[in-house]
């Protein structure tokens, strides 16, 4: 990475799978730390909302690249919560949906998507910092990052957890249900050739299963240079 501005502004990054707590804590901890925060999980959900509205095939990787360039994503801040704004629509309730995760992870292993999405995701790095929490962040988006967290929880954790939040939003949903969606996105995002989900070798791997956010968040905060 040439060496710019930007290259010297620092970056966390926080992988894992879903419902490791990844989006939570990452929140907490870029607001900790006054620094800007890139859901990249949005990007690629955003991308299959679009590509759901647009009708597209999800087995034709030109159409969806073309949905990738064409579709325009923003962010919004209200209260407590991020607001995702995809052509122009607040999309962030789609996004949330199951149905947005396993089209985001389908889209997501066609290599040529993920090229087009690596500057974007880039752009978010500004200073003072950038927590970045996704699949890649580590490994790929930003391997120079001083802090990488790699975060995993047991499966049945996990589908609890997003069993919860979900219900929390009004929306019907099955425990074994979810737990089988978990695990199939879970192989998915492993297995794929391109960008798959593992740690960066440089991560530090914090296992939350049965620790609430605080204590995960001061762990990662402990992480950063000169923090505290
Ligand atoms: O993190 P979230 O569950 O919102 O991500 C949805 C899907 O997007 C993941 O299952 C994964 O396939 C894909 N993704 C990815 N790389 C990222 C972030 C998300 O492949 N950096």
């Amino acid at each position: 990475m040439p060496d710019t501005p930007a290259a010297s502004t620092p970056v966390m990054t926080i992988d894992g799978p879903s419902g490791s707590g990844k989006g939570t804590i990452s929140r907490i901890v870029a607001q900790r730390l006054g620094w800007h925060y890139l859901d990249s999980g949005a990007l690629y959900r955003a991308i299959g909302v679009a590509a759901g509205w647009a009708d597209l095939d999800l087995d034709d990787p030109g159409a969806l690249v073309r949905c990738t360039f064409d579709t325009e994503i923003g962010f919004r801040e209200q209260g407590d919560e991020l607001r995702v704004v995809v052509n122009g629509h607040d999309a962030t309730d789609e996004l949330r949906m199951e149905t947005a995760g396993a089209a985001a992870s389908a889209i997501a292993a066609i290599p040529a998507v993920r090229a087009a999405l690596k500057d974007r995701q880039r752009a978010f790095r500004k200073p003072p910092g950038l927590v970045a929490d996704g699949r890649d962040m580590g490994t790929v988006i930003f391997p120079d990052a001083g802090c990488k967290v790699f975060l995993t929880a047991s499966a049945d954790e996990r589908a609890d957890r997003r069993y919860k939040q979900l219900k929390d939003k009004g929306v019907s949903v099955t425990l074994d249900g979810l737990l089988r969606e978990i695990l199939a996105r879970d192989a998915r995002d492993a297995n794929r050739a391109v960008a798959p989900l593992r740690p960066a070798e440089d991560a530090v791997c914090i296992d939350t299963t049965g620790l609430g956010i605080d204590p995960v968040v001061e762990c990662v905060l402990a992480l950063v240079p000169g923090y505290g």
